[in-house]
């Protein structure tokens, strides 16, 4: 099949290679030129492992190109996929859609066949219904559908995400519409049968009720992880004690910094923006958003109790500094509040990070370091923020010169058995 990919950012690039690579011809189309010819001469615009070998062998055997003509790659797909960027209103958290509406409206312009045009950006409950009035016109008549089939794409994981996927929803009342969409999906449902076909908004809606579900989840298993701390119980236990009931599952059960990245604090939000339009109470969502939102203070309370209220002078050295492991994402790391906060407080921040420095963290005070060694040198505290695997084995002794000092494990990564013979006082969460 044509296809075309209309953004080629996150979920354009991977979908568009993922597609390639099943054997269609797909053409990843982008309006930064810069982008487009970095990406035909293998300069990749994100880290995700795997993705630069899949787009580099798909390139080669030219089934999949890159352009920065929509009108040309338009015109030569059968199904256009919308994947361009709905950034959030910092002030209402509504998404903003002028990008997919520009999108569309060039997409009008270029119907020259019937074509199916898929939505995979997340958008808000109706988009699809907007997109589709946008492009009736007397000409248009029977020369498109309009389908809504989200992405459900872990950063890290993203193409066995694709290639593997849990399941594929297609929201759509077109018959015509399903069976072409069935059709492209059909070497990826043949392995699991997890082929949904919904309506078109609810499509739209599952894909928010997902993130804010496993948002909720995940600050459940925080909060009783606090409650874990005060009656010195392991965390780890009650996520194995309960994510053994198949109706609770064990995934997304790990305490943590509480969650970040590009997705479940900006779909949370708008998800409640949407609630409200529509006059709905969201009561749960609204308290997961505000539990993670003070995440961050308790986690600082925490450190101040670990470094017994001295942070003067302290040197921290941070262990990742993104959001999670896999990724070069630090958009709403907790980092980027930890860090600023206890520099104010007085402290000197090392950090190492496997995916380089970062221009967020380009402050007085913070010092980048290309290795674990040097960045834990001499260091009275260790935050263990993300969990690479990198982390995963460490000798701290061998690391840091000190006599005495201090790990705070975000991530549970090590058991605190292991540092009681060591002169090493160790911290997690929930535990
Ligand atoms: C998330 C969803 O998992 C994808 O299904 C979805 O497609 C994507 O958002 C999206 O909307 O595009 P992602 O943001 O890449 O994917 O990351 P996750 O692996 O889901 O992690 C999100 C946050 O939750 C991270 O901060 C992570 O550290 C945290 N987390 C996750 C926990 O604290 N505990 C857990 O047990 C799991």
């Amino acid at each position: 099949m044509k296809i075309c990919m209309v953004g080629s950012g996150y979920v354009g690039l991977v979908s568009g290679a993922c597609f390639s690579e099943l054997g269609n011809s797909v053409i990843c189309v982008d309006i930064n030129k810069k982008k487009i010819e970095n990406l035909k001469r293998g300069i990749m615009p994100i880290y995700e492992p795997g993705l630069e070998e899949l787009i580099f062998r798909n390139h080669k055997q030219k089934r999949l190109k890159f352009s920065s003509n929509l009108s040309e790659s338009v015109q030569n797909s059968d199904i256009i996929f919308i994947c361009v960027g709905t950034p959030t209103n910092k002030k209402t958290y509504e998404s903003n859609l002028k990008y997919v509406f520009k999108v569309v409206n060039d997409i009008k312009k270029n119907l020259n066949k019937y074509k199916v045009i898929v939505n995979k950006s997340t958008v808000p409950v109706t988009t699809g219904d907007k997109i589709e009035k946008i492009l009736i016109s007397k000409n248009n008549n029977n020369k498109f559908d309009v389908v809504s089939n989200p992405e459900f794409l872990r950063e890290g994981e993203a193409i066995r995400d694709f290639l593997y996927p849990d399941r594929v929803v297609i929201g759509t009342s077109s018959k015509k519409a399903n069976n072409i969409l069935k059709n492209l999906y059909l070497p990826l449902i043949k392995k699991t049968n997890r082929y949904f076909h919904t309506s078109r908004r609810a499509a739209e809606l599952i894909k928010y009720a997902a993130n804010a579900f496993l948002a909720t989840k995940i600050t459940y298993i925080n909060e009783i992880s606090n409650l874990c701390e005060k009656l010195q119980i392991d965390v780890a236990e009650i996520s194995l004690g309960i994510g053994s009931d198949e109706r609770i599952g064990s995934r997304f059960l790990r305490a943590g910094p509480g969650y970040g990245g590009s997705c479940f604090p900006k779909d949370t939000r708008a998800l409640l923006s949407i609630a409200k339009k529509y006059k709905t109470e969201l009561s749960i969502v609204k308290s997961t958003v505000k539990s993670n939102d003070s995440r961050n203070k308790y986690l600082l309370n925490r450190i101040k109790n670990i470094l017994n209220n001295k942070f003067k002078g302290k040197k921290i050295t941070f262990l990742g500094v993104t959001f999670k492991a896999g990724t070069d994402d630090m958009r709403d790391a907790s980092s980027l509040v930890l860090i600023p906060n206890l520099i104010k407080k007085g402290s000197n921040i090392n950090y190492y990070e496997p995916t380089g420095i970062k221009s967020e963290l380009n402050k007085k005070n913070v010092k980048y370091f290309n290795n674990i060694k040097d960045a834990c040198k001499n260091s009275d505290l260790l935050i263990i923020h993300t969990e690479w695997n990198e982390f995963k084995q460490l000798n701290f002794n061998k690391l840091n010169q000190k006599k005495k000092f201090k790990i705070f494990d975000l991530r549970n990564l090590y058991s605190p058995i292991k540092f009681k013979k060591k002169n090493i006082e160790y911290f997690g969460i929930g535990r």
